[in-house]
C-alpha cells in the first residue's frame, strides 16, 4: 500500500492524516490542533512540526495551505497572518519537519483529491471546485488536470470580494437562511460562469454535507454537485501531490 501524510492548515485548525493513497482514505486517526493566533510562520510552523511526531513518518508530506503557492512561496493572506505573504513556505515546512513537504493551495489540495478519488473523477471537460469555508477556495480542473492558484474567492460581486458574499462563514455569522445564503451563491457562480463557463461546478467544505438543505434553491447555469470528500479532501489531496511530487 503507497501512503503519504496529508496536512491541511486552515484558519481555526491544522489537521493531518495517514493517507491510504490507492484508495484516498485515513488510515487511523486524523489529529487535529487549534491554529496557534496570531497565525504568523513560525507559530504555525512550529504547531505543524508538533501535531506530526506521533506518525513517525518518513515517506512524502504535503501541505494545503489557504494562499497562492508560486514557486513554494506563499503570495497571499487573505484569511491568515499577513506575514506569510513572500514567506518560503516549503522550506520553511522543511526545515522544520525534517523532511521534504510539498505545499500546496488548500482548494487545489481538495480538487486533487476530487478529481482522483471523489466527484470530479473520470469527468470530462472542466470542473471548477468551490470550497465554501472562513473563505472562497477554487480549483480549476480540465480533464482530469488542474490549473493551480486560481483566486475565484476574491473574484469582484457588485464590488466585494465573492468569500465576502457566499462563503459559509458569511451564512453562520448574519445568520442568513439557507434560501438567502443560495442566492448569494447563486450569484457568485453566474459570475463565475461567465468567465470559465464550466460544464460542473462542485461545492465543498463543511457545508457540503447539507447540499439539500441549499443546492435546491440555486439558479445557476451550470450543473452543480456536491464535492464527496467533504472536509477529508484538503488533507487527502496534499498527501496525493507530495507522493506525485516525489
Ligand atoms: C484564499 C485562498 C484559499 C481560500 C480557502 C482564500 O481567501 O485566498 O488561497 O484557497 O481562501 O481557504
Amino acid at each position: 500500500m503507497s501512503t503519504a501524510l496529508g496536512i491541511d492548515v486552515g484558519g481555526s485548525g491544522i489537521k493531518a492524516a495517514l493517507v491510504d493513497l490507492d484508495r484516498g482514505e485515513f488510515i487511523g486517526d486524523r489529529v487535529r490542533v487549534d491554529t496557534p493566533q496570531p497565525a504568523t510562520p513560525d507559530a504555525i510552523v512550529a504547531a505543524t512540526a508538533e501535531l506530526v511526531v506521533p506518525f513517525q513518518h518518513d515517506g512524502p508530506i504535503g501541505v494545503g495551505f489557504p494562499s497562492p503557492i508560486v514557486g513554494g512561496v506563499t503570495t497571499m493572506a487573505a484569511n491568515i497572518d499577513p506575514q506569510w505573504v513572500g514567506a518560503r513556505a516549503d522550506d520553511l515546512f522543511t526545515a522544520a519537519l525534517g523532511a521534504p513537504v510539498a505545499v500546496i493551495n488548500d482548494a487545489d489540495a481538495a480538487g486533487i483529491a476530487e478529481a482522483t478519488y471523489g466527484a470530479a473523477k473520470d469527468v470530462q471537460g472542466v470542473v471548477i471546485l468551490l470550497t465554501l469555508g472562513t473563505g472562497i477556495g477554487s480549483a480549476l480542473i480540465h480533464n482530469g488536470v488542474l490549473v493551480p492558484n486560481t483566486e475565484m474567492g476574491h473574484i469582484q460581486v457588485r464590488g466585494k470580494d465573492a468569500e465576502h458574499r457566499a462563503a459559509a462563514s458569511v451564512r453562520e455569522n448574519h445568520d442568513l437562511s439557507w434560501h438567502k445564503w443560495a442566492d448569494h451563491l447563486s450569484e457568485v457562480i453566474n459570475v463565475i460562469d461567465r468567465l470559465f463557463w464550466p460544464d460542473l461546478v462542485l461545492l465543498g467544505g463543511g457545508v457540503s454535507r447539507k447540499a439539500d438543505k441549499f443546492v435546491p434553491f440555486l439558479d445557476v447555469r451550470p450543473p452543480v454537485r456536491a464535492a464527496t470528500l467533504e472536509n477529508a479532501a484538503g488533507i487527502v489531496g496534499a498527501a496525493t501531490a507530495a507522493a506525485a511530487r516525489r
